[in-house]
């Protein structure tokens, strides 16, 4: 068995200060591979620096929609650092109108560059949108994002949101909270998108699974979505460990067998 974590931040301090430990959870629960995702360009860096260190851990270049004040990316910012072989993604971008309010145009705006860079480059789109689905979906068709792709990221939407993302060539993602107990309408948009358009990821350090609501999550945790998306399917964990593997692959561009992006 084969488990990839399509979302998570080895970069924040409290799995950043145990790289070894993750690493060892993710070989004894058979996740091979993970992509870990920017939210700024300051730590960039780090992230970068862990996918160097690691032969199976990518990268990705962005400004998360939660972050003010911080150095504000252009288009052709992002597509140099998008250079790197080992970034296979733009993001996370997005809205979020839940935790930043106000005026957030300077949102929308930053939104539209991420799309911009990710058709410029060609790479594909890691999007967080909360109670922002509206416009996130708007804008994603007035930049033409089907024209890079990508995935929507942690999804929490309902199936109407699942089928305008499905329409216009996006994946959808499935963090640990379709494993609460309480996320039933959750679970019943896991039970209707088509399995060659799931991933799965933990976004960890945050959103743990179920049976370890409430800990810190860690890339070796997403066995507990795979199992949930098992049981909501009636496959096996080897059957959605196998179409969600291939899937990271073919979204990424990420060659499983020898571990070397396909750039
Ligand atoms: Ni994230």
């Amino acid at each position: 068995m084969m488990l990839v974590d399509s979302h998570c931040h080895l970069d924040f301090p409290d799995l950043a200060g145990d790289l070894e430990g993750v690493m060892a959870l993710m070989r004894e629960n058979q996740v091979t591979h993970a992509l870990c995702v920017s939210v700024t360009l300051e730590d960039f860096p780090k992230v970068l620096a862990i996918a160097e260190q690691y032969p199976h851990i990518f990268a990705s270049v962005g400004v998360h929609p939660d972050y003010e004040g911080v150095s504000e990316p252009t288009p052709a910012t992002l597509v140099q650092l998008a250079q790197h072989p080992k970034v296979v993604a733009v993001g996370e971008t997005g809205l979020d109108y839940y935790r930043v309010k106000g005026d957030l145009e300077w949102q929308r705006e930053r939104f539209r560059n991420h799309i911009r860079a990710a058709r410029l480059c060609g790479k594909p789109l890691i999007i967080h949108t909360r109670e922002a689905a509206q416009d996130t979906m708007r804008i994603m068709r007035e930049e033409g994002a089907d024209n890079a792709g990508g995935v929507m990221h942690c999804f929490t939407e309902t199936w109407e949101v699942a089928q305008l993302a499905l329409d216009l060539g996006f994946y959808i993602s499935f963090s640990g909270i379709v494993t609460f107990k309480n996320a039933l309408a959750l679970k019943e948009v896991a039970k209707k998108v088509p399995l060659e358009r799931m991933l799965i990821e933990t976004d960890s350090p945050y959103l743990a699974p179920a049976p370890f609501r409430g800990k810190m999550n860690q890339p070796g945790l997403v066995k507990y979505v795979a199992a949930e998306i098992a049981r909501l399917r009636n496959r096996s964990v080897d059957q959605i460990a196998e179409v969600t593997t291939d899937n990271f692959s073919r979204l990424f561009k990420v060659n499983k067998d020898n571990l070397n992006a396909i750039t």
